[in-house]
């Protein structure tokens, strides 16, 4: 199994820079690319509540834009508005949008801390789910 500890602890910086005045919930995703790269990302909020961008978005548009289309795992790390830390799974939105580009190896790493961490399939995060193979590509 690959070791998820670098991956996990980028999530838990990306955190940091959570723009979250509204909810107080902060999120950090680290997206690791087939190729090796990184991109990290973090919840972006609106005063217009849904506008809001997901961590996990936030990191895939930032690689899809680059160029990525294949990607290995995404690690996800929240913390409750008081500060604690707590396993923070994806919202449907950004199932949806991951599966897009989710191969079956696609692995999510959910992440309390840096040596405290879950490993999941893609297909327990969203199974039966529909995607490019329902529209013939
Ligand atoms: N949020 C994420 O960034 N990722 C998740 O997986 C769950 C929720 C954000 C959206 C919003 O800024 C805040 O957490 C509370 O919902």
């Amino acid at each position: 199994m690959i070791n998820y500890k670098r991956l996990a602890a980028l999530a838990v910086e990306a955190k940091d820079r959570a723009y979250a005045p509204y909810s107080g919930f902060h999120v950090g995703a680290a997206l690791l690319c087939e190729n090796g790269k990184i991109y990290i990302g973090c919840n972006v909020e609106s005063a217009a509540y849904p506008a809001t961008v997901c961590a996990e978005r936030t990191a895939l548009l930032k690689a899809v834009s680059e160029g990525e289309r294949k990607f290995k795992a995404i690690s996800v790390a929240g913390s409750r508005p008081g500060g604690e830390s707590d396993y923070c799974y994806p919202c449907g939105v950004c199932r949806q949008m991951l599966h897009e580009f989710a191969g079956d190896d696609f692995e999510v790493i959910i992440v309390k801390s840096e040596s405290d961490y879950r490993v999941h399939k893609w297909s327990e995060i969203l199974p039966y789910g529909f995607g490019p193979n329902d529209l013939g590509v």
